[in-house]
């Protein structure tokens, strides 16, 4: 019996790949080698359904024999273990981000003389085409509150950009760069307290209560279907935080991240030229412990956001806290900074993995852009947060337009230059989604 290999990613099963079974159980024994989250998420948006519940429904599929993980988007460490006579795969792969996969799989079969078996691509359907049609619909609060664990399962550094309202969150849902290995995008949004308050024109001071905050979260939430990440500020008072881990948790959202400090919060950025004071170490961990004793489901996490660097404390401290934290039950480490070499969050770093607990590591790295995705991940980081781009790269360009029109007394000038035309903003939302 001659061996048949089958790479999938299975998310959404469809006639396509029934196609391609039958096919492959005609040639030999057919094992499927199905894409585990990371070796997906490697190169485009997280699986709709995680591997275990899509090897239960490939298993069962007729003429499959058996089911392995392919860990990575390239065939060759299971291809040389099995040495198969064939892999089957849609032609569809000749063309975008799987070419060079092909062309890798051609050059291994080779090694044994084994042949690629290209059937026509089942036209009219796509999963592609089907999943962004069933995210084009929406989401529920529990599966989106879910999505951040698996990413942080999945991928070694997730991306997060900030959005402060419904059309900035719309932006961090779909701008996608795609290149020759993978459609580079967004994992999820950071709701900020920086950008909601400075986008209502107020102090970044919790002068933006969380009745406020909350109509932002709505307003993002209503619109996209990607994981949120909530900037908490300081919690608020220990009995109210933990009414507050409820409602962010029925939202949907997947993570609230509270800092260190207590009295009138002010931005970390300011540091120490304005006056700000940290909470004791045994209050904010009775913080975390409340807020961990209050929410409902496994998922949620709390992150407990480290100010010690901001307010010139040393390494020292902020690694005692970050180790008193955990043992707190949090359930990652934001570590701050506005020292612009990045030095120091480097060094907290490279502390930070000898600890034995494994749990994700948080940056923002607002004052020190130069630092790159490849070296954060280097360093152990598992979450960069983008955390006020949007809002800062709007600013100017509005402010440009309204000068524009007073110079000329007219728009003629600004609505050439620096706007989208009516038709583009009318045609922005598509009216399937109302
Ligand atoms: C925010 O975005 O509101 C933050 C990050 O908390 S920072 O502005 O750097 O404090
Ligand atoms: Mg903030």
């Amino acid at each position: 019996m001659k061996t048949v290999y089958i790479g999938m990613a299975a998310d959404i099963i469809h006639v396509g790949h029934l196609n391609i079974i039958d096919t492959a159980r005609k040639l030999g024994r057919v094992t499927i080698g199905l894409l585990t989250d990371q070796a997906i998420a490697s190169y485009k948006r997280l699986p709709f359904l995680p591997f275990d519940h899509r090897r239960q429904i490939v298993e069962n599929i007729k003429g499959v024999q058996e089911v392995i993980p392919q860990d990575t988007l390239n065939y060759t460490t299971n291809l040389r273990r099995l040495k198969p006579e064939y892999v089957v795969h849609g032609d569809d792969w000749r063309e975008g981000v799987q070419r060079q996969t092909r062309q890798e799989v051609i050059e291994t079969l080779k090694e044994w003389d084994g042949k690629l078996i290209e059937p026509c691509y089942t036209g009219g359907v796509s999963s592609t085409e089907l999943i962004n049609a069933h995210f084009g619909n929406g989401t529920t609060p529990n599966y989106r509150l879910k999505m951040l664990r698996r990413l942080l399962d999945a991928k070694p550094l997730v991306r997060i950009l900030e959005a402060h309202s419904g059309l900035t969150g719309l932006i961090v849902e779909n701008a996608q760069v795609p290149n020759a290995v993978e459609t580079r995008q967004f994992d999820g949004i950071w709701a900020s307290s920086l950008t909601d308050s400075t986008s209502k024109g107020k102090p970044d001071i919790e002068v933006v209560d969380f009745t406020s905050r909350y109509r932002t979260i709505e307003d993002i939430l209503e619109v996209t279907t990607k994981p949120i990440i909530v900037d908490g500020d300081t919690g608020g008072k220990t009995e109210h935080f933990k009414y507050r881990i409820k409602t962010l948790e029925r939202l949907g959202v997947s993570t609230v991240i509270i800092e260190d400090k207590v009295g009138l919060k002010q931005n970390s950025l300011f540091g120490t030229s304005v006056p700000q004071q940290q909470e004791t170490i045994e209050n904010f961990s009775h913080k975390i412990e409340q807020g961990k004793l209050s929410q409902v489901t496994d998922d949620f996490m709390i992150i407990a956001r480290i100010e010690s660097l901001i307010l010139k404390k040393g390494q020292e401290d902020a690694l005692k806290r970050a180790r008193t934290y955990l043992e707190a039950g949090a359930d990652g480490i934001m570590i701050h900074s506005k020292e612009p070499s990045g030095d120091e969050i480097f060094e907290f770093c490279r502390a930070y993995r000898s600890f034995p607990t494994k749990m994700p590591l948080v940056v923002v790295p607002t004052a020190f852009p130069h630092v790159s995705e490849d070296e954060w991940q280097e360093m152990g980081v598992n979450i960069i947060i983008y955390a006020n781009h949007l809002l800062r790269s709007a600013y100017p360009a509005m402010l440009r337009t309204a000068k524009s029109i007073l110079e000329t007394k007219s728009a003629a000038d600004a609505s050439e230059k620096y706007c989208l035309s009516i038709n583009e903003v009318l045609n922005l939302f598509s009216t399937k989604q109302a």
